[in-house]
């Protein structure tokens, strides 16, 4: 079942794109201060995790009649998705908005055109959406089905735009959105649009545990304002942990200045890094702004066994490796 009620596979007439997108991770995250446009100044260590959303893109439109560049102006960006509470659709969906972005920049779209209601006669650019990284999470889920529609559409519509220019587009999106463009393990600056590529000599393995209730970002920050004070803290062990591969060190150096924020507004974040801890994991920490717990494990046994033993405790609990690379395209 669909919530929408867009073109069926049978009349597909231009070509489709298919791309996986890894969620995301802050193995260290200072906050500088606050910004006079309200955003913080971070210096932050992302690294993407083996969670993944899968997205499809293609152009749909009157079969064999190609697209008449004046129609392909005017062509309208559909989001289809499984239902799901909470789930932005439309225009407020960050994809969505990517690909409006995209397209009006490179002249594929008019950025401003007018929404027509769906019509078979017209070509029309269709977004198919199945998600697994949790909502409102901490993991940058929205942002990474952003990165995975710019990069997915500047094939999909020949856009030519580098990776350079796709972030620049990015930055307008959200500022997890340029990082996800590329993934991999980046040290990320100001709003955490600036990046710099980090060494990572191994593989992480975590077990992610999800809560059922969202966290807004804004309002973790609000409350960041209001409880915390910049700090001067430094990135140099978080460094030579992922260089050297050593989970021990890492999980000794993991360091999230949101962490008290996002603590003083669910305790119950609390409780949970304990049973993670008891457990015997080698760290835990709210992921980003949370309400994610992730936690860190030896090896792939140690997280399989960590995911019994505080299943019960939390409602869904995967696991995952990190770095897990970045947006991967593959042929519908
Ligand atoms: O950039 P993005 O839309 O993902 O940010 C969501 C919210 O998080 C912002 O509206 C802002 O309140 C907060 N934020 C911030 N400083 C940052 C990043 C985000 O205050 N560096």
């Amino acid at each position: 079942m669909r919530d929408e009620g867009p073109p069926g596979e049978e009349d597909a007439d231009g070509p489709c794109i298919g791309v996986r997108v890894p969620a995301k991770i802050n193995l260290f995250l200072a906050v500088r201060g606050r910004a006079p446009d309200g955003y913080h100044d971070l210096v932050t260590i992302l690294q993407t995790i083996s969670v993944y959303d899968r997205l499809r893109v293609g152009v749909y439109g009157p079969p064999g009649r190609g697209h008449h560049p004046a129609a392909r102006r005017r062509m309208r960006i559909e989001l289809r998705q499984e239902p799901r509470s909470g789930l932005p659709t439309g225009e407020d969906n960050l994809a969505v908005k990517a690909a409006r972005t995209l397209g009006g920049l490179r002249g594929v779209i008019d950025p401003n055109g007018e929404q027509r209601s769906p019509s078979k006669a017209e070509p029309r650019t269709v977004l198919d959406l199945e998600k697994t990284i949790p909502l409102t999470a901490g993991l940058a889920g929205g942002s990474a089905d952003a990165a995975g529609a710019l990069v997915a559409l500047n094939e999909l519509w020949g856009c030519e735009l580098s990776t350079a220019e796709l972030r620049e587009v990015a930055m307008e999106l959200g500022s997890d959105v340029p990082f996800c463009v590329s993934g991999g393990t980046a040290l990320a600056t100001g709003r955490g649009t600036t990046l710099a590529p980090v060494l990572c000599g191994g593989t992480f393995h975590w077990v992610v545990c999800e809560s059922d209730d969202p966290l807004p970002t804004g309002e973790v920050y609000r409350v960041w304002d209001d409880v915390c004070e910049p700090t001067d803290a430094e990135p140099q062990a978080v460094l030579v942990a992922l260089r050297e591969g050593d989970p021990w060190a890492l999980a000794h150096a993991l360091h999230n200045e949101l962490e008290p924020a996002a603590l003083a507004l669910r305790p119950d974040l609390g409780e949970g890094k304990k049973v993670l801890a008891d457990a015997g994991a080698l760290g835990a920490m709210v992921a980003g702004s949370g309400p994610t717990l992730v936690a860190l494990a030896r090896d792939a046994p140690d997280a399989e066994r960590l995911r019994e033993e505080v299943g019960g405790w939390f409602p869904r609990v995967h696991v995952g490796t990190s770095p897990a690379g970045g947006p991967r395209l593959r042929p519908c």
